[in-house]
């Protein structure tokens, strides 16, 4: 076993004598009830460990966040498309000098002089043994392992501050939050199917069984050729089903993509290279642009495993596929623990994530300050994208607890992040480009090795966008599962919001053909057609589209495509049924990028 903290154990400890803290009296900020799945409760924490606190600051004005965004991101509003300026963002939500003062002043109460105010300006840092955090927290630290992979993690399971604080902290870490990326899970060799409890999405795969020749572009786009998209989606394939243009060859200086990755797992060039060979029209040599975030490295210990770059060579394989010469932004995330104001590292102006969590596994305060961090990217003219998981309604992990009360995925029921599904091809169809050029639709919820993730949140409100079209899903298909099941209030958010092919998808890992499905796979090919939308906005002399989806619910009628065959079954039931108009199986529909390109060049 190896503790995930002792890379920070080398850190000054601030030991000043403790003078004795005024009797305030205490509440409980935070509670957990359960563990996250698969993790056990160990050994009491090493008191004399060093632990890097970090306390988030109540910020001003969050309970403006969906009007703040709304204005600049519906269409209907006179604001539509004027983004904040990181300075606007950071005045506007910088925690007022009254919740710093009181903070610090409790700090320094309990001997913790020496406080770093950086980042994104609302977190207060220090470093604290274990044994100090438990007296000034009135809590108790333990090492917790996961079954299976041995990983350990710090942390407790409530914790309190004086009355006076509470309202003028948001989160502290590291505490009740399981957030840390648990790496060593990737390495397992002997699961299929390595879905994970706190980093689910993990694609399925399969070495790829289907013809030898797959489609090269260049090809023509024949009917014969749309056939083979059955045996193995390429970008050809996906450009011929959602009518996404070639990428123009001189991309503007303002555009930029980026998608996000956990070490361990990482890109492995050769790869990428393989595939631009037999996928694409560009030369091999392409790579992304490094950004480490805590420390996240590049790995090529182990050129074959799929434990170690199946994720990050799907997502760079399409994301680049589909868009170079975009230079695209990998944001490798290190080891380290992170804290919720960490979405502050991304920069580009659309952002592919196929990493998520169970809500279950998090706190409600946790995810409710990091959406809020997805809400101040999206006021700066973002477009942040997850994928929903694979697992039906029971989100990443394949078994549901908790009374088989379905498991919504987070990030995606953030509201202010667009939310993608996945379909496949129906596997009967017989003339695929037929029924593209007849505007039918050829494709169905996935339900073929992985189930596309989806359902309704227990944490956050129904946004307005979609409003109208949850509220007819649930009036005119309501679905039979009670309460104790899922969110059924009439007034949680719903997931996915849109969907796109996940099925089957043609992956090079250690210099094979991989079969790969998963929303894993769909949602950095819907971040590249939403990058190209961009490249034709700017090229036009408009700003980045940003937060997608109140233009994507208004406007839904003008690009998308039904799917209304289906389900996503988990937690032992049927889960729920693909129908027509929304549901949450596949959100939307599918999108047609022509559809979608005209709405929003249609747009300031
Ligand atoms: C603080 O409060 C606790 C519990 O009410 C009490 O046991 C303790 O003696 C008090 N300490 C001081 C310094 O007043
Ligand atoms: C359902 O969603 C609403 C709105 O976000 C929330 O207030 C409520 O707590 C949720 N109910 C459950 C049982 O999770």
């Amino acid at each position: 076993m190896h503790f995930l903290l002792c890379t920070v154990a080398a850190l000054v400890a601030l030991t000043s004598a403790l003078p004795t803290a005024p009797n305030h009296s205490h509440v409980i900020h935070e509670k957990r009830n359960s563990l996250p799945a698969k993790w056990a409760k160990r050994s009491r924490m090493d008191s004399t460990a060093i632990l890097p606190v970090r306390i988030g600051l109540k910020q001003r004005n969050v309970d403006r966040a969906h009007e703040y965004l709304d204005s600049v991101s519906n269409p209907t509003s006179k604001s539509y498309g004027k983004h904040w300026s990181i300075e606007d963002v950071r005045n506007t939500f910088a925690p007022n000098d009254e919740s710093r003062d009181t903070v610090l002043q409790w700090l320094s109460q309990n001997g913790v002089s020496t406080v770093k105010n950086e980042g994104a300006l609302h977190t207060l840092e220090f470093d604290m043994s274990v044994a100090e955090a438990e007296r000034l927290l009135k809590t108790e630290y333990f090492v917790y392992e996961h079954d299976g992979s041995g990983t350990a993690h710090v942390a407790c399971e409530e914790y309190s501050v004086p009355e006076h604080v509470s309202d003028h902290i948001n989160i502290i870490t590291p505490t009740l939050h399981f957030d840390v990326k648990p790496s060593q899970h990737l390495q397992r060799r002997d699961i299929p199917n390595p879905a994970d409890p706190l980093t689910g999405s993990h694609p399925y795969h399969e070495e790829y069984q289907g013809p030898t020749t797959p489609t090269k572009a260049g090809d023509d786009d024949n009917s014969d050729s749309m056939q083979t998209c059955l045996d193995a989606i390429t970008p050809d394939c996906l450009r011929s089903l959602y009518n996404i243009p070639e990428p123009t060859s001189s991309p503007s200086s303002d555009n930029s993509f980026g998608v996000v990755e956990y070490s361990p797992n990482t890109y492995n060039g050769d790869d990428l290279d393989q595939f631009f060979t037999s996928f694409t029209k560009f030369d091999k040599g392409a790579r992304p642009d490094l950004v480490s975030v805590n420390d996240g490295t590049l790995d090529d210990s182990d050129p074959s495993s799929f434990e170690l770059h199946g994720e990050s060579n799907l997502d760079f394989q399409y994301a680049m596929g589909l868009t170079n010469p975009q230079k695209v932004t990998l944001y490798q995330i290190g080891g380290n623990t992170m804290t919720a104001s960490d979405a502050d590292f991304i920069k580009t102006k659309v952002v592919s994530t196929s990493w998520g969590f169970n809500e279950k596994d998090l706190t409600p305060m946790y995810m409710e300050t990091l959406c809020n961090e997805y809400m101040k990217l999206g006021l700066q003219g973002i477009s942040i994208l997850f994928s929903t998981a694979d697992h039906g309604v029971a989100g990443n992990t394949e078994t549901c607890d908790n009374n088989d009360r379905f498991q919504p995925d987070f990030p995606a029921s953030c509201p202010y992040v667009t939310a993608v599904g996945a379909t496949m091809l129906d596997a009967s169809a017989t003339d695929i480009a037929g029924t593209l050029s007849s505007g039918g639709q050829p494709e169905v919820a996935i339900d073929s090795n992985v189930i596309s993730g989806g359902g309704f949140s227990d944490v956050f409100a129904m946004p307005d966008y979609q409003q109208d079209v949850v509220a007819k899903f649930l009036k005119d298909s309501p679905p039979s599962y009670s309460g104790d099941q899922f969110n059924n209030s009439g007034n949680a958010r719903g997931l996915p919001d849109i969907s796109l092919n996940g099925h089957g998808y043609a992956v090079i890992v250690g210099g094979k053909q991989q079969a790969v499905d998963g929303t894993s796979a769909s949602t950095p090919a819907f971040a590249a057609m939403i990058t190209l939308i961009n490249e034709e906005r700017l090229a036009a002399g408009k700003g980045t589209v940003g937060f997608l989806n109140p233009v994507l619910y208004q406007y839904a009628d003008k690009y998308v495509k039904d799917v209304t065959s289906g389900r996503n079954p988990g937690c032992g039931t049927d889960g729920f049924e693909a129908v027509e108009g929304w549901d949450p199986v596949t959100g939307l529909g599918t999108p047609d990028y022509v559809g979608l390109r005209d709405v929003f060049m249609g747009l300031d």
